[in-house]
This record gives C-alpha cells, structure tokens and sequence, in this order.
C-alpha cells in the first residue's frame, strides 16, 4: 500500500514528521506499507521549511511542487494542478493531508477528484467557528470530503458527528505535533539570543504574531505591541518574525529597548524558548498545544480558537484581539495566580503509530 504525506507550511513539518517514522518502523516489520513524502512548496525559505527537515529529521521529499506564494487561488491552484499531475502519472492508495494550510485542503481535493485514492485528515474536526479564517474554511473543506479522521480531542469528534460523518470514519488518536514535542524535548536547544541577551528561566517573554487579522494592518499591529511592551515589566520580549509580519513590521518602524526581532527559529531553538519563558504571548494556534503540555503561561491573540482544550485544561487563555485586554493579563500573571492546566487525553507522544495501526487494520493490510 502506497500512502501519500502531504507537507507544505511550517506547522506540516512537525506533524508528519512522526507518521512517517511510525510507517517506516511497520516496514520494516515486514508490514506491506510505504510512503511518498510530497512537499507542496507553500514554504520554501530555509528557515521556514529546510531546517525543520533536518532538525525533525525528515527524509527528502520525493515530489517537490514548488507552489510558492501567492493569492490564495494563486496558491491552491498551484498545488492542485502539480499534485493532480503526479497523481494521475503516479497514483497513491492514500492521501495523508494534515492540519489545516492551504496545502492541506489542495491535496486533499485533488485526491478525492481522482476517484479512487482515499483521503484522511490527521487533527480533523477543529472548528474555530470563524469563516474570516482562510484555516477555518480549509478545515471544512477537507473534512466535508475527507474518508477518515484522525483526531486530536472529544470536541473534535464532536464536530465531526454534528456534520454527519459516521462513528466508524473517526479514530481519537490524540495529536501528533506533541509526539515530536515529546522525542525532541531533550534536544532544545538555546538559539544565539539567549547568550547575547544573557536571557534567564523564567525571565523574558516570547511573542509570535501571523495572523492576517492581527499583522496585515500596519497600526492594529503596532498597537498590539505597544500594549505588550507597557505591560512587559521591562522583561525582553523575544520576537522571531514570521514573513508576513516581517512586511508589515518594516512600516510601523516600532522600537523599544526590550523588544527583540529576530528571524524565525529552528524548532529546537523555538521550543527551547517557549519552555523557559515567563509568557508566551501569540496568534498561533500550534503553539498554544506546545505551551500547554510544557505547562507555560500562554496568552492568546485572537478571539476565538479551534482548540478549546488548551484553555479548559491548558494553559492558555483567549484574549481577544482588543490591544485593552493585555495589561490585566499581565497583571494576572505578575501576581502568580495563571492557571497551570493539565494535559489533555491522548496527547502522550504515541499518537503517530495508532494512527498507523489504524490505517492497517482499515485497508486490511498484511
Ligand atoms: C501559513 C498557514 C497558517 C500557518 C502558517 C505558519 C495557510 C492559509 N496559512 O500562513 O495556517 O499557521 O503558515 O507559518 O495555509 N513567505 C515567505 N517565505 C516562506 C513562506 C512564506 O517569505 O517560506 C511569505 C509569503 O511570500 C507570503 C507570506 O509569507 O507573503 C505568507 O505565506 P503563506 O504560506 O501564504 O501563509 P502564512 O501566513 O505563512
């Protein structure tokens, strides 16, 4: 059986990362199992995309798409027409897309067109409930024509039935990016910054800001700054710009002593971070499942999440996205009473080979 793993934008790396290890490991028990790794291009800078393979150890990909950036359409029709050209000339039994990119949703509905390759979603089901969100809109997309899921809490599940998908199609297998967080824990590492800044446990702050809503608006943007700085304490503020933002940072000219922009992290350095910081304070939504099974403070900038689990029994909190709601959350935090959550069913570093076990036992194989 020949299974396809899609990967195209950062947060992919890190969740089939672990899939492809677990397949690898059946194989080489002799089960009839195989994959092809396909990189959509959506990512393409060294930071973005090449240094997760490396660090994650991902093999090469065997199909490169080389979609690169553009308008949404742009996007997605590059990738569809490369991967329905290796399709049609190279056919899989099974598609595997995961999260929620514009890759995700691409590959998924050049696959099902197709006719005969099946498709599954590894973290189906979350739902922010928000259509600006291109995620939200890709997140139904391929749900709505999706075979299997893959899932990574009960809400998810839940969603899932509300849309009429069958019982028999949904497998809770809990959440493969904490599979890698867990194998590489002990290989963080500090980036550069931390000696430079002399940065200690516990005594400086993350920030990651992406999200059209919060950066595609020069002074919305500098205005969520501003707050952060104001109710930092003086604390540094370790900022690894994402692309995007980098665009719209350059015309807000925002400085502050203690604000630090770097480039964007490895993910051993990144995690490295998160672990070690006082806050972390972001628009991700990745991010907040790390902070939560590391147990860091997280305030969220957004008003709505597609992971509820991370505040119910996490360490996170929704914030919004009115720049007011900072300074109370840091007061919050200063006085010692954040939450320190819990960790949420299934998220035990185990779910890839579930997912795999899954996967035999539905095509039967031998
Ligand atoms: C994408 C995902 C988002 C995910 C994020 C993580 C979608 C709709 N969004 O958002 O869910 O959280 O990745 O990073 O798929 N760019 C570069 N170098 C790169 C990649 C992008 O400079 O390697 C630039 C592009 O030119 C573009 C911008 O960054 O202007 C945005 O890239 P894009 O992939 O469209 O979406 P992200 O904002 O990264």
């Amino acid at each position: 059986m020949l299974i396809d793993i899609i990967a195209g934008a950062r947060p992919n790396f890190i969740k089939i990362a672990p899939v492809i290890e677990a397949i690898v490991a059946k194989k080489k028990e002799g089960v009839a199992i195989d994959y092809r790794l396909v990189h959509t291009g959506q990512h393409y800078d060294k930071k973005m995309s090449h240094d997760f393979f490396e660090q994650l150890g991902i093999p090469e990909p065997d199909h490169n798409l080389e979609a690169g950036s553009g308008t949404q359409a742009e996007q997605t029709a590059r990738i569809m027409t490369g991967y329905e050209k290796l399709l049609m000339s190279q056919p899989c039994d099974l598609c595997i897309v995961v999260g929620d990119v514009t890759s995700t949703m691409a590959c998924a509905i050049t696959a099902k067109k197709l006719g005969n390759i099946k498709v599954a979603h590894v973290e189906g089901g979350i739902r922010s409930g928000d259509w600006t969100m291109p995620e939200e809109i890709n997140r139904i997309v391929t749900d709505s024509i999706s075979d299997y899921f893959f899932t990574t809490s009960a809400t998810a599940n839940d969603n899932l039935r509300k849309a009429g998908v069958t019982t028999d199609r949904i497998f809770f297998v809990g959440n493969t990016m904490i599979d890698t967080l867990l194998k590489q824990l002990p290989f963080f590492t500090p980036p550069t910054i931390w000696n430079t800044l002399s940065l200690t446990a516990g005594g400086y702050i993350i920030t990651t800001l992406h999200r059209p809503a919060n950066v595609d608006d020069a002074s919305g943007l500098e205005k969520l700054l501003s707050e952060i700085i104001k109710a930092s304490n003086g604390l540094p503020i370790i900022f690894p710009v994402h692309p995007r933002t980098a665009k719209m940072l350059e015309k807000t000219g925002i400085k502050a002593d203690n604000l630090h922009m770097t480039e964007p992290m490895s993910y051993l350095e990144f995690n490295y971070m998160v672990k070690n910081a006082k806050v972390v304070v972001t628009d991700s939504g990745g991010i907040t499942e790390e902070t939560t099974v590391m147990r860091v403070p997280c305030m969220t900038l957004r008003e709505n999440t597609e992971r509820p689990e991370t505040c119910t029994v996490g360490t996170n909190e929704l914030l919004g996205t009115n720049p007011d709601a900072i300074a109370p959350a840091f007061k919050m935090l200063f006085s010692g009473n954040w939450k320190k959550g819990a960790i949420p069913e299934m998220w035990d570093g185990k779910t890839a080979p579930r997912i795999i076990e899954h996967i035999i036992h539905i095509f039967g194989i031998v």
